[in-house]
């Protein structure tokens, strides 16, 4: 295994050149201006794989984009591993707060900055280079598959039937995943638990068309002031989610594990300065680390409505938008708190505007035990290259789709990322630490070690 990491040193600018190359593409799957290069990094994915040394690899086509698929199978008494990433990105805007552009990587004091340079290009290609070099060097000690898909950020709308009309090809001992962060470089932490989300558009309509603010205004309900009046009806003076019903669900985490998570490094004071906010604010009786955790959460995304062009116009809307989210805790559904959300929005607009709710995507929580063998493994991975125990720590962000191999697959994900919060993912200026990057390809070999040598008990 020591051959690995001087290997590694050797052939650390290839390994930046090549993610490099991937950042270059921008493969925002959002925007339907950008699908060719969404295909393009796929084929660019698949291509790597292939000169790794992975066998069947393959783009399966979906209605949305395709899902880029390898394998090495070494002895089938052993056991499986199914890599899962993903090679879109979320769109750059607004690109005039990016400091380099953000298809053009650089690195700057240690980090490389482009979109998805952290989510989660650089995390996935990890998984690549490190079987590269674990093939170069006969290392592999059990069977691998990847799965790595192209419409993570728009909700995985079409994974779920490829995994079902696919199950066998699929089938493995564990899901590995690296698209999540740890504490601190210093204080490794292996993601336990993950929210749901339940995502949504809404719509308030006023008068029938735009109108003179003056020649109406006072006379007509203003759709964005309506809109505004009942998104600040939907938090109490405690930040508690007014919607009935939306906690009813909700399981208690137990004294022990907050008394654990209260253990974790965490100051609020560089929290607020990192922020630049002079204070903090959430769900009464609830710490900074539970309230991004272990409780669910409603914030809007995006509102808009009226002139938002340059200088003035004095309009006064026929329409105004929001885009909502919802982060849910287990036991939650997704689809009850959708429509939970859905009757209360509708029955509490007042008779002079109209309401529309869209729901459009999102999925279930997930935690993932810490007793299993591929916890284990992770556990003892880090601990080998970062020479200490890793926290386990649920995190706030959203992978819908491990409920989803769960109940399709009947499989547990493990995830292993090497992101830090501070990555600024989904952000202008997103950015991954080199050191990072090479440390997640030191121990994902590692892991295939151990979770082969625990899962032989
Ligand atoms: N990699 C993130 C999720 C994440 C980020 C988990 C940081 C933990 C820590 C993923 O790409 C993502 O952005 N997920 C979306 C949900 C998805 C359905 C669009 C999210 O969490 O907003
Ligand atoms: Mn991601
Ligand atoms: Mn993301």
């Amino acid at each position: 295994m020591q051959q690995l990491s001087k290997l590694i040193d050797s052939n650390k600018d290839r390994f930046l050149d090549e993610l490099f190359d991937l950042l270059r593409i921008a493969s925002v799957s959002a925007d339907k201006k950008f699908s060719a290069e969404v295909l393009q990094a796929a084929n660019f994915v698949a291509e790597k794989l292939k000169s790794a040394g992975a066998e069947k690899v393959q783009l399966f086509e979906t209605p949305g984009y395709p899902v880029v698929y390898g394998e090495k199978i070494i002895d089938a008494s052993l056991p499986t591993i199914l890599v899962y990433g993903h090679y879109d990105v979320q769109p750059a805007d607004p690109y005039d707060l990016w400091t380099s552009p953000p298809f053009e990587p650089v690195v700057k004091n240690g980090n490389i900055y482009a979109r998805g340079s952290a989510d989660d290009k650089g995390q996935m290609y990890m998984h690549v280079k490190a079987f590269e070099l674990m093939m170069s060097q006969n290392l592999v000690p059990c069977n691998v598959k990847f799965m790595i898909e192209g419409e993570e950020e728009i909700g995985s709308e079409h994974l779920e039937s490829f995994v079902k009309a696919n199950t066998q090809l699929l089938k493995s001992d564990v899901v590995l995943i690296s698209d999540t962060s740890m504490i601190a470089n210093e204080h490794p932490s292996i993601t336990t638990g993950l929210r749901g989300l339940s995502y949504l558009e809404v719509e308030v309509t006023g008068p029938n068309r735009d109108l003179h603010s003056g020649v109406y205004g006072g006379a007509v309900a203003n759709p964005i002031n309506i809109l505004c009046d009942m998104i600040s009806k939907l938090h109490d003076e405690n930040r508690k989610i007014t919607i009935p019903g939306f906690y009813d669900s909700v399981q208690d985490v137990d004294a022990s594990e907050r008394a654990a998570m209260a253990q974790a490094p965490f100051s609020q004071q560089e929290y607020n300065d990192d922020l630049g906010m002079a204070k903090e604010l959430g769900e009464a009786g609830f710490t900074t680390l539970e309230r991004v955790s272990i409780r669910p959460t409603l914030d809007v995304n995006g509102i808009w409505g009226g002139y938002t062009g340059e200088g003035a116009k004095t309009v006064l809307p026929s329409k105004a938008y929001a885009k909502i989210s919802m982060r849910l805790v287990p036991n939650q559904s997704y689809e009850q708190i959708t429509q939970l959300f859905t009757d209360y929005f509708v029955q509490s607009a007042p008779e002079y505007v109209k309401v529309k709710v869209s729901p459009m995507h999102g999925g279930e929580a997930a935690v993932t035990p810490t007793d299993s063998v591929s916890y284990r493994a992770a556990a003892k991975a880090m601990e080998t290259t970062f020479g200490k125990t890793p926290i386990p720590l649920r995190t706030g962000g959203s992978i819908p789709i491990v409920t989803m191999f769960e109940r399709v697959l009947n499989t547990k994900s493990v995830l292993l990322g090497f992101g830090l919060d501070s990555d600024a993912i989904h952000s202008p200026n997103e950015h991954y630490g080199v050191w990072n990057y090479l440390k997640g390809i030191e121990t994902i070999p590692y892991f295939y070690k151990y979770f082969t040598e625990l899962s032989k008990g």
